[in-house]
C-alpha cells in the first residue's frame, strides 16, 4: 500500500472534523488486513470528555464492520506538524494489532514518517 495515498485519504477526513471547541482538526486513515481502508475524524462534544479522536473514530468503524487486526495508521492534522496519536489510540491500535507491527504514518514538512507502534507503546498492555 502507498502510504502516501492513505496520507492523502487522511487529509480528506479531517475536512469533516467536528471541532468547533478546540478548533483543532484531525483525520485519520486505517489500513485494515482485509486491504480495506477505513476513515475517521474528530468529533467532539460539549460535555468535553464524549469527545473522540479521529484514529479511534476510523478503528471503531473498521472493527465494527468486522475487522479485527489493522495494518497501519495514517494520522493528519492541518494545524499541527507530525501529529502523533494520544495514550489511548495507541493503546486501542495496540489491541488490534495481529502478527505485524502496526505502523503509524505522520507528516512533517510534507515528508512522510513510518513509526512502528512499539516506539510509540512499548510493553503495551493485552489481557
Ligand atoms: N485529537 C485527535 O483526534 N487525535 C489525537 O491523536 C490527538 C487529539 C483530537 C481530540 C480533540 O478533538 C482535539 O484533537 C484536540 O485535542
Amino acid at each position: 500500500m502507498d502510504y502516501h495515498e492513505l496520507m492523502n485519504l487522511a487529509k480528506d477526513a479531517s475536512k469533516q472534523s467536528y471541532s468547533p471547541f478546540s478548533r483543532f482538526a484531525v483525520g485519520a486513515a486505517v489500513l485494515a488486513k482485509s486491504g480495506k481502508i477505513y476513515t475517521g475524524c474528530n468529533v467532539e462534544n460539549s460535555s468535553f470528555g464524549m469527545t473522540i479522536c479521529a484514529e479511534r473514530c476510523a478503528i471503531f468503524k473498521a472493527v465494527s464492520e468486522g475487522e479485527r487486526e489493522i495494518l497501519a495508521v495514517a494520522i493528519y492534522s492541518p494545524n499541527s506538524d507530525d501529529c502523533n496519536p494520544c495514550g489511548a489510540c495507541r493503546q486501542v491500535m495496540y489491541e488490534f494489532q495481529g502478527d505485524n507491527e502496526v505502523e503509524i504514518i505522520t507528516e512533517s514538512l510534507s515528508n512522510l514518517n513510518i513509526r512502528k507502534l512499539s516506539e510509540y507503546l512499548p510493553y503495551g498492555f493485552k489481557i
